[in-house]
């Protein structure tokens, strides 16, 4: 299929004519494959700023509603992508703290290549230096080499847990996966898509609508519930290859969860580092206050279209008062319990 998918055949777009059909938060379109919802085009054809990179599969992507955009690379990453047992995959749904988790890794794991005050986090954004399988390196090239990328190699996904590349599932590489509360969740990605357009004709929902519409399960790389869940049954299955993570608990206990993180990677800190207070020093390098403020992620433009900036918004918790009303929690409170109930 995925070959059909790179040369853009007929049936292929006949095939995804015939997938079930969503409008999301923003007014793009949504398309339903494996039971997630994926956008219909990632990108505006009116963009002038389009990555160079993206001319290439645009070139099988003529219509404005092919249907291809986002299946090319998930289907090539499925194809190709070698896992071996030394990689690390953060994996999330977006607006879960990805920027966060991204640095904190990275840090962890390249501490004495790197030290702090020669991290190449601070001059590149966490984006650049930790790339996304379907939406940087499958989405640039069909089969991109990766083979040269000293081990251990970071990649970041927002792919499903049965969307995965298989060898991601089958090898002992380690997975970390990030969720957050869906009502901080929900507004972080509103207001995400509200200030990076990306398609400029379309009309963004109004909140009400949008609300009803992440409660039904419709938003992109969700349902929310069925991404959580997919995750969570993976850790409990196997919590070695999966740690399960809530940005809560890191938000209130970062130097605990970075020790985890680093144990669960196999990269421990020694008492000595512990004592040095290398743990504090990642914690605070990689917190919202200072990394937000760095000039790499205050300017520029993840795939030439979304602001750096925009990943960094107020980093708190709890947000979603300002925003929703107590009836509007006590129906996502009831969702949580009846989906996801040994999680709560
Ligand atoms: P808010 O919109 O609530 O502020 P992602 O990286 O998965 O897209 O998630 C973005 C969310 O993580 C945003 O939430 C952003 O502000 C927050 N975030 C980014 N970097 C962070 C950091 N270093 N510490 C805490 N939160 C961070």
């Amino acid at each position: 299929f995925v070959t059909e998918v790179e040369e853009g055949k007929d049936e292929v777009r006949e095939l995804i004519q015939t997938l079930e059909r969503e409008i999301n938060w923003d007014g793009t379109s949504l398309i339903k494959y494996v039971g997630f919802w994926f956008p219909v085009r990632l990108f505006d054809t009116g963009f002038t700023d389009r990555p160079p990179q993206d001319l290439d599969s645009a070139a099988i992507l003529p219509g404005p509603d092919n249907g291809l955009s986002l299946f090319k690379p998930i289907l090539s990453a499925q194809k190709y992508f070698k896992a071996k047992d030394t990689d690390i995959i953060l994996s999330t749904l977006p607006k879960s703290g990805t920027t966060w988790l991204i640095p904190l890794t990275f840090c962890i794991v390249n501490r004495h290549t790197y030290p702090i005050a020669q991290s190449p986090l601070l001059t590149s954004s966490p984006h650049t230096i930790v790339p996304f399988l379907e939406l940087n390196l499958y989405w640039e090239q069909t089969n991109p080499d990766l083979e040269n990328i000293p081990s251990p190699r970071i990649f970041s996904t927002h792919m499903p847990f049965n969307v995965l590349p298989d060898s991601i599932r089958e090898s002992e590489c380690k997975i970390l996966y990030m969720c957050r509360n869906p009502l901080d969740h929900f507004i972080s990605y509103r207001q995400f898509l509200l200030k990076n357009k990306i398609e400029k004709d379309a009309k963004p929902l109004d909140i009400d609508e949008t609300f009803d519409m992440f409660c039904q399960g419709i938003q992109l790389y969700g349902p929310f519930w069925e991404h959580v869940l997919g995750y969570w049954n993976a850790h409990l299955k196997n919590p070695e290859k999966v740690l399960f993570l809530k940005y809560e608990d890191l938000k209130m206990e970062t130097t605990l969860y970075i020790k985890k993180i680093a144990e669960f990677i196999g990269f421990p800190f020694s008492l000595e580092e512990e004592e040095q207070g290398l743990i504090e020093e990642i914690s605070n390098f990689c917190s919202f206050e200072n990394i937000s403020n760095l000039e790499a992620n205050k300017k520029g433009k993840f795939m030439g279209i979304v602001e750096n900036s925009s990943f960094f918004r107020k980093g708190e918790i709890g947000d979603w008062k300002n925003y929703l009303t107590p009836e509007m929690a006590e129906r996502v409170k009831e969702l949580m319990e009846s989906k996801l109930e040994d999680l709560v």
